[in-house]
């Protein structure tokens, strides 16, 4: 039976009954609004893990005061009878009061690699995402905690804070699920107009032809801007980044190492973001 929690206490209480008897605990954060991507997560907890444990929480601290947190899909009732399906022990679904007190002061921030790529146009984002990541994962002390590479950079945050902090958990990466077209599954696709839905995929199709171009040998460069301007002239409002880096680091690319390309593109009042390995 899935027994749903709300309080740290109680997570903690059942958690820690789990580890006396030796049992192995995985953890997927969300922000709920689950979809097929989630739930391809939420199995890989399953499979690594005795007992799962899927955290649902739309943390306000990494929404910029101009970003989606108020009208950010949220349907509680649908996202529990998926996690009960799905076989999950525990879901940790606190309110803002339990995360953060009133004289919550301390942020985590992976410094560099949380200020570029997408750390450029949202500034504040993965100090909210590297803080809540850090506090769930103390919370709940898992084995292993699983992050989907839909969002990479969140991923590459997320593995270096648990490095530097010591955090006893092994972090892996979910591969990201597509629809049929190549659209990554993202709960923000709900806000796409049939028209912006049509036109989505694209970004997928132009970031793999990146990924094609740059392993036959083009110039990074020259293969990214013609990416933009297809984007552009496919209706795209504005393209905030397509970018190759490396794999691991982010950095700029070097010969011979694993790279990822990885985009960032309005669609109207959507903002999308994906990323394809090289
Ligand atoms: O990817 C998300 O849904 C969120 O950024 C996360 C990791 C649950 C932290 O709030």
């Amino acid at each position: 039976m899935m027994e749903v929690v709300r309080t740290v206490a109680e997570m903690r209480e059942r958690v820690a009954g789990w580890r006396h008897t030796g049992e192995r605990i995985s953890l997927v954060p969300t922000m709920g609004a689950l979809h097929e991507g989630h739930m391809s997560l939420v199995r890989q907890g399953d499979e690594l893990s005795d007992r799962s444990v899927v955290s649902i929480f739309v943390n306000p601290t990494q929404f910029a005061p101009h970003e989606d947190f108020t009208t950010y899909p949220r349907d509680e009732s649908r996202d529990l009878a998926m996690l009960e399906k799905a076989d999950v022990d525990l879901v940790f679904a606190p309110d803002v009061t339990q995360m953060y007190r009133d004289d919550h002061r301390t942020k985590v921030e992976v410094q560099g690699l949380s200020q570029i790529l997408e750390g450029q146009f949202r500034p504040q984002f993965f100090i909210g995402v590297a803080t809540v990541c850090a506090k769930l994962l103390i919370q709940t002390m898992p084995d292993v905690a699983i992050f989907g590479e839909k969002d990479y950079q969140q991923l590459c945050v997320i593995r270096a804070m648990a490095r530097d902090l010591d955090l006893p958990v092994q972090i892996i990466g979910g591969d990201t699920i597509r629809e049929s077209d190549g659209l990554a599954m993202s709960s923000r696709n709900t806000y796409l107009s049939n028209t912006e839905r049509t036109l989505a995929p694209y970004l997928h199709q132009e970031i793999t032809g990146v990924a094609r171009r740059v392993k036959s040998g083009d110039a990074i460069e020259v293969a990214c801007a013609d990416a933009t301007q297809q984007l552009d002239a496919a209706g795209f409002k504005s393209v905030d980044y397509v970018a190759v880096r490396d794999a691991e680091t982010l950095e700029m690319p070097a010969q011979g190492r694993p790279m990822r390309v990885l985009a960032a593109a309005w669609l109207g009042k959507t903002r999308l973001i994906d990323n394809v390995a090289v």
